[in-house]
């Protein structure tokens, strides 16, 4: 595999999902793949988990791992092709992904959307121009409209978590004070798509997310109705999509609570604002899983860090 940049690079999901399982059981059964190899993990926005949980999957393959937190320390890049530099930016993307190229074997790159033009975002210059100008491997660890290590993560999660072949997973929306990106929302759709579930999305109306994404998806305005006999209860907040990064409703109606979830078990990306998203009865019962997701986000990074090391 040359790049990891969306959920459309996984060759097979049941196949990844129980080799990582696999890899869990003894995560350094691989460490010699990485000897001598590195891997540099460019940060242009905060993180806890894909920072922490990629490193630890690079250092169980026996990678050295150089990280940089682009977004404060690094030089204003500029992206537009023939563009006279005579304002902010300070580096072409062609320059650093070339210079980067020469200093690790694979790059993983964080860049959040900005929410304020679709356009720009939706084309992912960040991601797309190191995928174009570097000469080394791309992973994505969270780009304007993706995030395929959680949603992996959380394939790998109902998996080890699934009672029944064909489980019902409702990806909920949920309020939330800040305008949040669709990145995580979207690549967990475009996973479920690749399983046997009886999937359904519940939102208020204004927050459809991109319909290309959710094409041949069950979309439920009423949430009490979609989260009847469910199993598992996905949920994240977006801002809208189609009034592009606004925030229209913070109606705590939609706030999941121990009631609603029934039996169902709780999924959370995290990080996750406790009684706004969900209340702490949920978080603090044993149906949550949010914890077990975080650890699964080593085992999806290893994965397709093996799987990257093994075509270099
Ligand atoms: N879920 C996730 O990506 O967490 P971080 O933003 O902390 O990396």
């Amino acid at each position: 595999m040359k790049h990891y940049l969306t959920v459309n690079d996984i060759a097979s999901l049941p196949d990844w999902v129980d080799e990582a399982i696999n890899l869990k059981k003894d995560p350094y059964q691989f460490e010699g793949l990485g000897k001598r190899k590195t891997i540099c993990l460019l940060f242009f926005n905060n993180s806890l988990r894909t920072r922490l949980s990629t490193q630890k999957a690079a250092m169980n393959l026996g990678m050295e791992v150089m990280i940089m937190n682009f977004g404060n320390e690094g030089w204003a890049l500029e992206y537009g092709d023939g563009t006279i530099m005579d304002q902010g930016t300070s580096e072409h993307i062609k320059e650093a992904a070339q210079v980067v190229s020469q200093y690790a074997d694979i790059v993983a790159i964080r860049a959040f959307a900005g929410l304020v033009d679709k356009e720009k975002d939706e084309a992912e210059e960040v991601i797309n121009g190191f995928a174009k100008y570097a000469s080394i491997p791309v992973v994505n660890m969270e780009s304007s409209v993706g995030h395929p290590l959680q949603a992996l993560a959380d394939a790998i999660t109902l998996k080890e978590n699934e009672t029944k072949k064909r489980p019902k997973v409702v990806l909920s929306w949920a309020p939330h004070p800040k305008a949040l990106p669709h990145a995580v929302a979207n690549s967990f759709t475009q996973m479920m798509k690749l399983q046997d579930a009886d999937f359904v999305i519940t939102h208020p109306e204004g927050y459809e997310l991109n319909p290309e994404i959710t094409k041949g998806c069950t979309i439920e305005y009423n949430q009490d109705e979609a989260l009847k006999d469910a199993d598992f209860v996905y949920v994240k907040n977006w801002s809208s999509y189609s009034d592009y990064g606004k925030v229209l409703s913070k109606d705590t109606n939609w706030t999941i609570t121990k009631e609603k979830l029934g039996n169902a078990k709780f999924m959370h990306c995290l990080p996750v604002r406790r009684n706004m998203i969900v209340e702490d009865a949920v978080l603090d019962s044993e149906q949550s899983l949010v914890v077990e997701q975080a650890k699964n986000r080593i085992f999806s990074a290893q994965i397709v860090l093996k799987k990257i090391l093994e075509d270099i």
